[in-house]
């Protein structure tokens, strides 16, 4: 047999890309590619990329001109564009930089053996479709060797909610959701492979529908898998937080007390502009309802500032969202001009103003953040600790509020789940010791 080929993965973007690369590669897998950590020695080059911002698509074209040394000197090498970028150029991409072999989008993946194929026999291989087939249905089966404590899972993909700003649904297409006896099925299959917390991904995973108490129902059936211990998901959206998915962060402990909720601007009148379908108020009464049950969920969101018609006094009553909501940790974007989005066509707020609204936004969610991860000062916390720390003898983990800590834990092993007292925070973690 002739050794195995190497294949080299960058993934760009959101978390259903990381789930997309895990699956691409052990679909290559399943053709005698076998991963390797640097480009230098591969004989595949896939870029699972994003397209969400200007800058992401950017990155990728002057990521494959990197690639042109290592093409010249083995002109075997095949080069992949996958992701979100593959889906909205398409052939452009390789009419703009002739040394890509293959594209393929995120919702014909499930493809890649033939297109690898052809790209091997010298052809250019392209894959855009929105087949009408399942793609998760024509995967290769997941292999069963062990893996770390954690694992995304994608639920859902797609999205219908054409935000005005926003090119995933163009991108990803319509919502879909997995039937639910598929992600069980998949999830036990992590849990006997050694993974112990499981993040549901969607574009919209509270969107789901594969089950028919929507996912909360699918939350509830996978806290019963015995030796799953915690369960999250991301992204919401406001408007599909049901009443069993916000009563379920009371009262399903497995479920992690942690929510990334984005709400874009704190500006009915920016939201209206955005096609948010929701309003400033709508979403802190939406807050205080889950904390109602959940007195303390750790909260995340995004924020886009510059988006076309703001004005001083619209930022500003996103910052007052702020002050009132108050976030754990949260992203924050100037607003970047999408082609194709409703929003492109509008009159466009200055760089400058943007830049300068971007650093006080940020600098008010850093504060939120430092004072979120200080109040942990104290508190005893569950940590699932999943590598080695910086320095030796430390391991490293996560809290159920998502939060990075590092304890001195010579005997904790990958995959423990320990209590930890919180003794002080720095810049972007906590530092405890074992209770
Ligand atoms: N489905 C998720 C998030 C999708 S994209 C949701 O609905 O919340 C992730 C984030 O990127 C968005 O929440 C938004 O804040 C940001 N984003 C999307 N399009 C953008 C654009 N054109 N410019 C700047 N930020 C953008
Ligand atoms: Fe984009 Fe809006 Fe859909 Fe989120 S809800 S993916 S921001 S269109
Ligand atoms: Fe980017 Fe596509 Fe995710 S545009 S954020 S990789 S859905």
């Amino acid at each position: 047999m002739s050794a195995p080929k190497k294949l080299f993965i960058k993934t760009y973007g959101c978390q259903m890309n990381v789930y997309d690369s895990e699956r691409m590669a052990e679909s290559l897998g399943a053709q005698g590619y076998e991963a390797t950590e640097t480009a230098d020695d591969a004989d595949m080059i896939l870029l699972n990329t994003c397209h969400i911002r200007e800058k992401a698509a950017e990155k990728v074209y002057s990521e494959l001109g990197r690639f042109k040394g290592l093409k010249e000197a083995k002109p075997d090498l095949k080069i992949g564009v996958a992701g979100c970028v593959a889906q909205a150029e398409g052939a452009e991409i390789m009419r703009r930089q002739p040394m890509v072999d293959l594209v393929v989008g995120p919702q014909s993946y499930h493809r890649l053996p033939e297109l690898e194929a052809k790209a091997r026999s010298g052809e250019k291989a392209l894959d855009t479709d929105f087949p009408e087939e399942d793609k998760f249905e024509h995967l290769a089966r997941r292999p069963k060797a062990a893996r770390g404590p954690t694992a995304f899972l994608t639920v859902q993909e797609g999205c219908d909610k054409f935000c005005a700003f926003c090119v995933v649904p163009y991108t990803r297409g319509a919502e879909v959701s997995r039937p639910a006896d598929r992600i069980m099925g998949e999830a036990r299959d992590l849990v006997e492979r050694g993974v112990r917390e499981i993040t549901l991904l969607g574009q919209n995973v509270n969107a789901y529908h594969g089950h028919e108490r929507g996912l909360s129902g699918l939350i509830r059936d996978l806290a019963k898998v015995d030796g799953l211990e915690r369960i999250r998901f991301t992204t919401s959206h406001p408007n599909d937080m049901d009443d069993d998915l916000i009563a379920a962060h009371g009262d399903c402990e497995k479920l992690m007390p942690y929510l990334h909720l984005p709400v874009q601007s704190g500006s009915d009148k920016i939201l209206k502009a955005m096609n948010r379908k929701h309003t400033a108020e709508s979403y802190i009464k939406l807050i205080e309802r889950i904390r109602g049950v959940r007195p303390d969920l750790l909260l995340s969101g995004d924020f886009i500032v510059g988006f076309p018609g703001e004005t001083e006094e619209d930022f500003a009553d996103t910052m007052a969202l702020v002050e009132t909501v108050g976030y754990g940790q949260a992203y924050s974007f100037k607003y970047s001009t999408r082609p194709g989005t409703p929003a492109a066509e509008r009159a466009q707020v200055k760089e400058d103003a943007k830049l300068e609204r971007l650093h006080r936004l940020q600098a008010l969610l850093k504060d939120q953040q430092v004072a979120a991860q200080e109040a942990m000062i104290g508190r005893d916390v569950s940590v699932l600790f999943e590598r080695d720390g910086r320095e030796a003898g430390q391991m490293t983990g996560k809290s159920e509020y998502l939060h990075a800590v590092h304890v001195e834990a010579p005997d904790v092993a990958r995959g423990d789940l320990r209590r930890v007292r919180i003794l002080a925070s720095t810049s972007n973690s906590l530092k405890g010791a074992l209770l």
